[in-house]
């Protein structure tokens, strides 16, 4: 079988490999399509300080189910499926809280351990949740990336009275805006980025307003109008974020951050306390599979309105460089490995 591997930073290869077995309580996915994501170009160009080298990547995959481990029924063979990259240990004080996301052994797929770029992959079982018919392979493929939103508004519990502001309309952002809109039906979502192609996105994705914060000052903006959020998501992930996340909220707001920097943001925690503000951060997702294919099964999102490209997964070096070069005509990219 061919594999997608980064043998080590900035050297992406396909290489032949054998097709694996899977382990006692493990199936194998004949991986029909996947996902490209900034996490695999981060793996890809050595910016990611969990990955080890060298690495099969992709954590966004769906396929059939075409073989099965010890213990587990050969009823699932010929399953179409989609696969949950988080791997957990179950017993952890998070697993024991119902946050396997945040598991202190942490395994996820594409990144600690051989992900879903290949032709074939092995998971565990339980990762791999069955796609009921109703759902076509296109939706399928992109569960991943709508659990994240999942992940993030079910930390909040957004209501129809909310007044959302989304940092960034990149994939993350719009998978955010279709959950708010789509799923929680928030009255008023607006989402701020620096580029107005992306802004269009988010409009199509259901944001009721956009700003351009490289035209125009958000704060201004949003005081014109006598805005103050009431839930503010910040999907842009820069460290100043948060402090003029917390300036703009209103009393009683939750901020949800979603960023991985490095750097430290500076806050001033009056601002926080003097309007009792809650501010929650979210990784990856909690059991949120099922939650997202009920989401799908209902005509609550769209994914269709995220993907760009499509592209044979032996293009997959020009579909990643073209992914990290062109944000304003790119968003989700799907790689083919199997009609
Ligand atoms: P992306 O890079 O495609 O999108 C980010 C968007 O934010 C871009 O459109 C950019 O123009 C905009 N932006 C950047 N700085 C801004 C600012 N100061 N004001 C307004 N807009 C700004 O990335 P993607 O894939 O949407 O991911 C977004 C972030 O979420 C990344 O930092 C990523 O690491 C993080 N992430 C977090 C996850 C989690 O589970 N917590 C999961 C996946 C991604
Ligand atoms: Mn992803
Ligand atoms: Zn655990």
């Amino acid at each position: 079988m061919k594999s997608i591997v980064i043998r080590q930073p900035n050297e992406l290869v396909i290489e032949e490999r054998d097709v694996p077995n899977p382990a006692a309580g493990e199936v194998r996915v004949k991986v029909k399509l996947a996902g490209i994501c900034g996490s695999d170009s981060h793996i890809y160009r050595g910016h990611n300080p969990f990955a080890k080298y060298p690495r099969v990547i992709g954590h966004e995959f769906f396929g059939l189910i075409d073989a099965v481990g010890e213990g587990v029924s050969a009823e699932r063979i010929g399953q179409r499926v989609s696969v949950d990259p988080v791997i957990s240990c179950g017993h952890c004080y998070p697993c024991s809280i119902g946050k396997p996301n945040v598991c202190t052994s942490l395994v996820v797929l594409g990144v600690h351990r051989d992900g879903g770029f290949s032709e074939y992959a092995v998971v565990p079982e339980r990762n791999a949740w069955a796609i009921p018919d109703s759902i076509q392979d296109q939706h399928a493929v992109m569960i991943e990336p709508f659990t994240i939103a999942a992940n993030v508004t079910g930390q909040v519990s957004p209501t129809e009275q909310d007044v959302a502001l989304v940092y960034g309309a990149g994939p993350m952002g719009l998978v955010t805006v279709q959950a708010l809109k789509g799923v929680y039906k928030v009255k008023q979502v607006i989402v701020v980025d620096r580029i107005p192609e992306r802004l269009m996105m988010a409009e199509r994705s259901g944001a009721d307003w956009t700003i351009n914060n490289s035209e125009f000052s958000l704060p201004d903006m949003l005081a014109e109008k006598g805005i103050k959020p009431t839930l503010i998501v910040d999907a842009a992930c820069h460290p100043t974020i948060l402090q003029e996340a917390i300036t703009l909220a209103s009393p009683a707001a939750r901020i949800v951050l979603m960023g991985f920097s490095g750097d430290p943001s500076s806050v001033i925690q009056q601002g926080i306390t003097g309007k009792e503000l809650s501010i929650f951060s979210s990784r990856l997702n909690a059991h949120k599979f099922p939650v997202v294919i009920d989401w799908l099964k209902n005509g609550l999102v769209d994914p269709e309105k995220l993907v760009t490209h499509e592209f044979d997964y032996r293009d997959v070096t020009d579909a990643i460089t073209l992914f990290e070069k062109d944000q304003k005509r790119c968003c989700k990219f799907l790689l083919t490995f199997a009609k």
